[in-house]
């Protein structure tokens, strides 16, 4: 499992604490950026991300900004990605459980890092339930 990370200047900081995470865990990552606190545009990273899920070279996004909401609305409007902003670990369970989510987004200035942390072990470590649920994530890819 390969995951690619990207944050705007909001989200950097946090960026680093997860890397930190996955140093110390050896969780294999991809870090697209940004790499300072200096202002840049979250569309940018947002689709960085996404195109590294969409080529097969990672199995899942973390997109960190401010909120979380502008690397969300970024990342669902890329094909095949389906990207949830979760701020507790009960929605990042059922983002996979249920709707397969492959991007988690995250808010720097909404949750602190170590609730961050334990969204992202949930996160990866809840597999897609499948199901009645996989029919209605094809109806996603129809509209
Ligand atoms: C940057 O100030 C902020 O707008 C951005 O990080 C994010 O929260 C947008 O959704």
């Amino acid at each position: 499992m390969i995951i690619s990370i990207a944050a705007d200047h909001a989200g950097y900081e946090l960026k680093e604490v997860i890397k930190n995470y996955f140093d110390m865990t050896d969780i294999p990552y991809m870090d697209f950026g940004t790499n300072s606190t200096e202002a840049v545009d979250y569309p940018v990273y947002a689709q960085k991300v996404c195109a590294a899920l969409q080529t097969g070279e990672s199995d899942f996004g973390i997109l960190v900004c401010g909120t979380g909401i502008g690397m969300a609305i970024a990342a669902n409007k890329h094909k095949d990605i389906r990207a949830a902003n979760c701020t507790d670990t009960y929605s990042a369970k059922m983002a996979r459980l249920h709707n397969d989510a492959n991007v988690l987004t995250l808010g720097s200035r909404v949750t602190g890092a170590g609730l961050v942390l334990d969204i992202i072990k949930q996160f990866l470590s809840t597999e897609f339930e499948g199901g009645r649920h996989s029919e209605r994530l094809d109806m996603l890819n129809m509209l």
